[in-house]
């Protein structure tokens, strides 16, 4: 949610990093941008409604080669918008002290009209309707001539939340940072530093990375980076190396960052299970989460938290947990649970699903988990994210990064990862090895099985074309598939904005049938696993409506096939591995509707990839 990045160097213009971070980082906002660039004698402040690209035409037009030499410190924001409309005044970076000082931020400061207030009572003239613009006006009241303790002291009197990087005429060549629960990375590279939300818009400078912790302000020079707590007392910061390049960031020769990102999914697969599946004792090896037998042995009950697609990844987990281990599982939308005064305590699991690792929700509920005594363990993608720190145990997905704001390989790792956790503490309650190996066996096998649904590409496109006009879609599954239908549903409707529904199979009676007609296709997932006859019934009170089936079958299932209209085949795979198979295929009806329709599937309107505000 927002994308910033900071840029300083003795010698190489900060202009094109800047803007070509933002470019990386634009699937986290992407209704304004800007940009404020510092040389010894003036910072320039650039801002533009839109996208990225609006920004850099602007800074084509407006600074020349010639004159962007001068510019070697700067920060650039990239918008999603809270507080005011996506206009150019409210647009970051945001100027305090006459032009001066230069900030931008992602968060929010939860008490900014108090302390806007406060500062108007002392004369401050606001221009804006933001938040940040208080953030600027403050930290510019604190300087006196020391931007680090400056930043400090303002950050001191903020409630909320804060990834920042603030420059300041007054301090030539200094950039200050600072985090508390919005992401921060600081790239130290050999002939410059840059900071940014994360390591995308990192990696093509360079792979040594410090991440911030929460409580951290830093000072960036081009040389490094001096870490301290808001009380000025130095802390030491581990540097890191991230995993991959600036390839896995690209598009790769694909037309969306979506469809690679679909089609990367059997190596994304491999990479999750590597290592992981130990074939002898039939289980698998989860080392991040330092859990031994007898501790998952005495676990009473397991509550999986998530938002978006994570929460339909928890949904899945539930019927694993239940159906391979026998464990009551629960699974919460985090803002639910957060605000639930839940109860959950030592014998309880709490496991936080998040690609991002940064939702605020989510983070929530694994601090109200960890408060209440509960056991709690994170499957995140992004390594060194906020939940994966505070949760302090749990499993990566190593699905490499995710640009595409509608999540597709991140779903399937993280389903993947449950059925791993499933196994293993299956096997500490009631599966016996023999089970346990051939689950192992599926698992292992599940690469090449989401391969045989990519060679479905251009039936699924045709299939969608015939369907682009609909403008209400249902969904539906049963049991284990149910999570499924209503992740199906949420692709369509992030991506193409049409109305579209997940729901039980056999709640459909119940009401929403009243909607159905020869214009509202539905979507059944009709594998061939158990409970597929009844929800082959559930098939035909639909098309006694009228309304045209598309069904996803088993391949070979000529008797689930008959009953519908058009048919996706999907390879045959036991319940507990067929949501994934099955949701990369609705993830590729979801690409081509969108496509066909022609919208921006990359970045959708409204959304963002990484949701760090409640
Ligand atoms: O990073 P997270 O997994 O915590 O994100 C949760 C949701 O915001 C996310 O899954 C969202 O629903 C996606 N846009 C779905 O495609």
């Amino acid at each position: 949610m927002c994308g910033i990045v900071g840029f300083s160097s003795r010698s190489v213009s900060a202009c094109g990093p800047l803007v070509n971070g933002l470019r990386r980082l634009e699937y986290r906002g992407y209704d304004s941008a800007g940009v404020a660039l510092a040389s010894e004698r003036d910072i320039r402040v650039f801002k533009r409604t839109g996208k990225v690209a609006e920004l850099d035409r602007l800074l084509n037009a407006e600074l020349p080669e010639n004159e962007r030499s001068t510019y070697t410190l700067g920060i650039a924001h990239t918008r999603w918008a809270t507080h005011g409309l996506p206009t150019e005044v409210n647009a970051h970076p945001h100027v305090a002290d006459g032009g001066n000082l230069a900030l931008v931020h992602n968060g929010i400061i939860e008490n900014y009209a108090a302390l806007r207030a406060k500062l108007e009572a002392r004369g401050c003239v606001f221009v804006s309707q933001t938040d940040t613009e208080v953030l600027a006006q403050l930290v510019a009241t604190f300087d006196r001539g020391d931007l680090l303790s400056a930043v400090s002291q303002a950050l001191k009197q903020v409630e909320g939340t804060y990834g920042i990087a603030v420059i300041s005429r007054r301090h030539p060549g200094e950039m200050v940072v600072a985090r508390k629960g919005s992401p921060l990375v600081i790239g130290v590279g050999e002939n410059a530093t840059i900071v940014a939300s994360d390591v995308s818009a990192i990696v093509s400078h360079t792979r040594q990375v410090i991440y911030l912790k929460d409580g951290d302000v830093a000072r960036v020079l081009p040389e490094g980076v001096d870490v301290f707590t808001l009380d000025n007392v130095p802390v030491s910061r581990e540097m890191q190396e991230v995993e991959w390049d600036a390839g896995a960031a690209e598009k790769g020769g694909f037309e969306h960052f979506m469809l690679k990102e679909i089609f990367e999914q059997p190596e994304t697969l491999r990479n999750t299970i590597r290592g992981r599946l130990d074939r002898v004792d039939g289980t698998s090896v989860l080392a991040g989460l330092n859990l031994p037998p007898r501790d998952l042995a005495s676990i009473r009950r397991a509550v999986i938290i998530g938002c978006g697609t994570s929460l339909h990844a928890a949904m899945v987990g539930k019927y694993l947990f239940e159906s391979l281990a026998d464990l009551p599982t629960s699974p919460e939308q985090a803002a639910e649970f957060r605000y639930c005064n839940p109860i959950i305590g030592p014998s309880d699991w709490a496991v936080a699903v998040s690609q991002s690792g940064e939702t605020a929700d989510t983070l929530a509920a694994v601090r109200e988990s960890i408060g209440k005594g509960a056991l709690v363990s994170a499957i995140c993608n992004v390594v060194g994210s906020t939940i994966a720190r505070e949760a302090g145990r749990g499993v990566y997905l190593h699905a490499g990064p995710e640009i595409s704001v509608a999540s597709t390989k991140a779903f399937t790792s993280q389903v993947t990862v449950l059925l791993m956790m499933a196994l293993k503490l299956g096997r500490t309650r009631r599966l016996s090895r023999e089970e346990g190996l051939r689950l192992c066996e599926e698992i292992g096998g599940l690469p090449d099985k989401v391969g045989e649904v990519l060679k479905e590409n251009d039936r699924i496109a045709a299939i969608a074309a015939k369907y682009a006009e609909a403008e209400d879609m249902f969904f539906l599954g049963r049991g284990i598939l149910y999570p499924t239908a209503l992740e199906g549903a949420l692709k369509v409707k992030e991506i193409s904005y049409v109305h579209a529904e997940g729901y039980q199979a056999a709640e459909l009676k119940h009401g929403p049938i009243a909607l159905l007609g020869e214009h509202t296709p539905v979507v059944a997932l009709l594998n061939d696993i158990p409970g597929k006859e009844k929800t082959i019934g559930n098939v035909q009170e639909c098309r006694a409506r009228r309304a045209p089936v598309v069904g996803v079958v088993t391949a070979g299932d000529d008797d689930a096939a008959r009953h519908c209209n058009d048919v996706i085949v999907v390879p045959r795979t036991s319940a507990a591995c067929a949501p994934i198979v099955t949701a990369v295929a609705l993830q590729l009806f979801a690409y081509h509707l969108a496509r066909i329709r022609g919208c921006e599937i990359d970045q959708p309107r409204n959304l963002a990839k990484s949701v760090t505000v409640e």
